[in-house]
């Protein structure tokens, strides 16, 4: 039976019952952090959670610090109870859907903006790429994963490992957790999955819920560019990024940025050294369609 708590008493007192009434004398608890409007994307963290786990945790938070744009956040999915179905389905034994006070309480005087005084800055690799298009997200990321993690810790003893897992969808995002981790000592183990895509392979994201039929042609056109680069890494042929992007914006996307980077540094390569490419690489992609921003990633190489 998956429990819904709401507030951070609660849900740390069902977490350290949990622990105490665990078979495993050293159990492990799989955290999966989300916003919720779950898709098998979010399904495949779940999975994994569960299956490595003697205790499978989730949380469902709209993080309003990490939007820069008002108008997302008001329109971002939020189905709690359409939610709650597919988590009791993956055997979700807590959630954790704090109320925006319970995660920031204390508001901008005259708004209901939320007003922490302390947050994390995140370095040169929160400004880069989807960092560049919108200023302070990744602070936003940051901070609020590393409330999420503190608050998740907190109840387990020191003989507990917790795992916090993670989708390569949100490649920028991934590498940044993993640095965030590192750099606060954060007590938990970063754990990665696998991009989920659907049959056309789309990226599946939460904001796919708002694209109409003729966004969706659009839309894949994202994947299909981050496809033909594959194929020529794969057989040795230079990567023609200005090409796929002129068939992405012919799509009738609005591309922002399609790179090639080095997958720790994040930084771009620089193809004219490395064509054809010899090593790994990972491209990154970002476009708005219609009314909303997508990304997608693929890793690329010779053997990839
Ligand atoms: P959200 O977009 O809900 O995503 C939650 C997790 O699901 C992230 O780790 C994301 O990478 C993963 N995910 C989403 N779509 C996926 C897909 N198609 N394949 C694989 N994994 C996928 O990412 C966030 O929320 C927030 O930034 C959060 C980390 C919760 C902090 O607020």
């Amino acid at each position: 039976m998956t429990q819904i708590l709401r507030t951070i008493p609660e849900l740390q007192d069902a977490l350290a019952a949990a622990v105490e009434h665990a078979e495993a004398s050293t159990p492990t608890v799989g955290f999966v952090p989300t916003m919720g409007a779950l898709h098998s994307g979010h399904g495949e963290l779940l999975r994994a959670a569960r299956e490595s786990a003697d205790i499978a945790v989730a949380s469902v938070f709209v993080n309003p610090l990490q939007f820069d744009d008002a108008s997302d956040y008001l329109h971002y999915p939020r189905q709690l109870e359409a939610d709650a179905v597919l988590l009791e389905e993956h055997g979700v034994d807590l959630v954790f859907a704090p109320s925006l006070d319970e995660m920031y309480p204390g508001e901008v005087e005259g708004s209901d903006a939320p007003d922490p005084q302390v947050r994390v800055s995140v370095g040169d690799m929160g400004r880069m790429w989807e960092g560049a298009s919108r200023a302070g997200h990744f602070d936003g990321v940051a901070t609020a994963v590393a409330k999420l993690l503190s608050i998740v810790a907190a109840p387990l003893g020191r003989r507990t490992v917790l795992q916090a897992w993670f989708g390569e969808k949100d490649a920028e995002q991934l590498a940044i957790i993993r640095r965030l981790a590192a750099d606060l000592n954060l007590p938990a183990e970063i754990r990665a999955v696998p991009i989920v895509r659907d049959e056309n392979g789309l990226a599946l994201s939460s904001r796919n819920q708002r694209l109409t039929p003729e966004h969706y042609q659009s839309a894949l056109s994202l994947s299909g560019a981050l496809r033909a680069l594959a194929e020529d890494a794969r057989r040795g042929r230079p990567l023609n990024i200005p090409l796929q992007s002129a068939h992405v914006r012919s799509a009738g996307a609005d591309l922002d940025y399609l790179v090639v980077v080095d997958p720790a540094t994040l930084k771009e390569l620089d193809l004219s050294e490395v064509a054809p490419l010899r090593h790994e690489a990972l491209t990154l992609i970002a476009a708005r369609v219609g009314p909303v921003r997508l990304i997608d990633t693929m890793r690329i190489g010779p053997t990839v």
